[in-house]
């Protein structure tokens, strides 16, 4: 049974979706239509037979109605039976079997028992009589159904038996029983159920010959998304999209969804690359100084001279150290893109970071006058206290680096709006060009990268620094930016999250 569920579940996932739709929208047309037809059958059927059953009764009445002296009335519920029949009575009874049988009904009478009291006189195209056993008739006489029943005769036809009380002086002297065939009425139920198969074919056909293009129409779409996505996946052709839908439902939503996707993808795609090219040619610098100085040591170039042969190692120790920072600084990179975010979370005192960067500051400074300025009711921040002293320390380094040996660098730390603490960086020196102030927190861009290059300034890194900073900032929930006037200075802003009622966590040593 579980491996016939399977094999069928197995098949039906391989048919098309648009086999399935209309499948199922097929089977459940098909399911209505069939409900109602029935619905429509039966009470066709019911109201033409309580019809019948209302003729019968008028006519029983009009012929009890006729009949001399009125002996009877027609009583519903019936009243006790009567024991002995007079004759004038009897031979009422015998006038009124004759008076209700025709070509068309058969009538009898019987006993409140149920026995024959007068039984059907042989008219000659009179139906079949029906005869019915005293249980049946105490059922029909009892039960909801008006004194009805259906029953099939001898041929086996249906007929409608109807059984009436007849009453005199408040007591049932008979049952009058009148039958008729339902022919008629089997005939128009017969017909009307012709019709309405041909109805609910005819729907049918017409809504397989409209549903089955209207599905295509409909998941046309999904189809160009499929094959575009597999050509995508083959041919790598990240710069294809699908075409703009010009409807807002889940099919126009699924399609804007996907050409986001396939963007985002390229942009990643272009991006790594273009990491991966930096990284190399910003290797190759370091690398081919490093090779020149250790040919120049290996020829001799020293020619024994201690002095020369230490400054070829310095500025091979010097390059050393600058590919172990891009190196540090690619990683760090790679973590963060890998979505490793910051290790830690603590509730940081921002005096104490300030400090320290200050005592960092002073040992980078070229003769800057170097300055700090916190708020005396500063809150603190939640962050990873290494990281923002990291991220703290590149951004003054940027500014000792670009300041003049007479400029000043200043760090200040106040609360900010919306429960914010504010960390400003101001400097004075050289100032970024407004072409360029907006691709700084670029990965591997340097205002003029020829220049800052060239020994033996070699005041430009690698350009990481505050790419790597916005991401760790944006990490810990924050925000920086950067505002600066060509030619009088530059000023980094952190905002973070206040926190109030702290536990203070200070930075390790770096
Ligand atoms: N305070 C500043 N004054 C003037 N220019 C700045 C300042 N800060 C950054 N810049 C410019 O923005 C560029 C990018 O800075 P970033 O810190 O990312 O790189 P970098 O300092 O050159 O290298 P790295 O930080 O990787 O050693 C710098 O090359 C520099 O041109
Ligand atoms: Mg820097």
């Amino acid at each position: 049974m579980r491996r016939m569920k399977q094999k069928l579940n197995k098949w039906t996932t391989h048919i098309p979706i648009r086999w399935r739709l209309t499948l199922i929208s097929l089977g459940l047309f098909t399911v209505l239509l069939s409900g109602l037809g029935t619905i429509i059958l039966l009470m066709s059927e019911q109201a033409l037979l309580n019809n019948q059953i209302d003729a019968l009764h008028n006519e029983a009445l009009l012929a009890v109605k006729g009949l001399r002296n009125h002996p009877f009335v027609l009583s519903k519920p019936p009243g006790p039976p009567e024991g002995q029949l007079s004759p004038a009575l009897l031979s009422s009874l015998i006038v009124l079997g004759e008076r209700l049988t025709s070509s068309n009904s058969d009538a009898i009478i019987l006993s409140p028992s149920g026995t024959v009291m007068v039984p059907s006189n042989d008219f000659p195209l009179a139906p079949m009589p029906i005869r019915l056993s005293p249980a049946e008739i105490h059922q029909a006489m009892t039960d909801d159904s008006e004194g009805s029943k259906l029953v099939r005769d001898a041929h086996k036809l249906r007929q409608l038996v109807v059984l009436i009380p007849l009453v005199n002086d408040h007591q049932t002297v008979a049952i009058l029983q009148i039958s008729t065939p339902t022919s008629t009425i089997d005939e128009f139920i017969t017909t009307l159920r012709f019709i309405l198969l041909l109805g609910v074919g005819g729907a049918l056909s017409i809504a397989i010959a409209l549903t089955f293009p209207l599905i295509g129409t409909a998941l046309r779409p999904l189809v160009e998304i499929e094959r575009t996505s597999r050509y995508i996946a083959e041919e790598r052709a990240l710069s294809m999209r699908l075409c703009a839908p010009a409807t807002n439902d889940e099919i126009g939503r699924l399609t804007l969804s996907f050409n986001q996707m396939v963007e985002q993808l390229e942009t990643a795609f272009k991006r790594q690359k273009q990491f991966v090219s930096d990284a190399s040619h910003e290797l190759r610098t370091p690398l081919t100084v490093l090779r020149g100085s250790l040919e120049m040591l290996l020829i001799g170039v020293d020619r024994g001279d201690i002095e020369t042969s230490r400054r070829l190692a310095r500025s091979m120790s010097s390059e050393v150290l600058r590919m172990q920072r891009l190196v540090e600084d690619l990683l760090a990179l790679t973590r963060l893109d890998e979505g490793r975010r910051a290790a830690r979370e603590d509730i940081v005192n921002v005096r104490t970071i300030i400090d320290k960067v200050y005592d960092q500051a002073q040992q980078l400074a070229r003769g800057q006058d170097i300055r700090s300025d916190v708020a005396a009711n500063i809150f603190s921040v939640r962050a990873d206290p290494d990281r923002l002293q990291q991220i703290l320390l590149n951004i003054v380094e940027n500014a000792v680096k670009y300041t003049a040996t007479d400029g000043c660098v200043k760090l200040v730390a106040c609360n900010g709006v919306d429960n914010t603490v504010v960390i400003e960086v101001r400097d004075n020196g050289k100032g970024i060009p407004a072409e360029a102030l907006p691709h700084v927190f670029d990965r591997f861009y340097r205002v003029d990268s020829a220049r800052s290059r060239i020994a033996p300034q070699r005041i430009g890194g690698s350009g990481l620094g505050l790419a790597i900073a916005k991401e760790l900032i944006e990490a810990q929930g924050g925000t920086i930016t950067i505002d600066s006037i060509f030619g009088q200075g530059t000023t980094v802003t952190i905002r973070l999250h206040a926190v109030t009622n702290d536990v203070e966590v200070t930075p390790q040593s770096l």
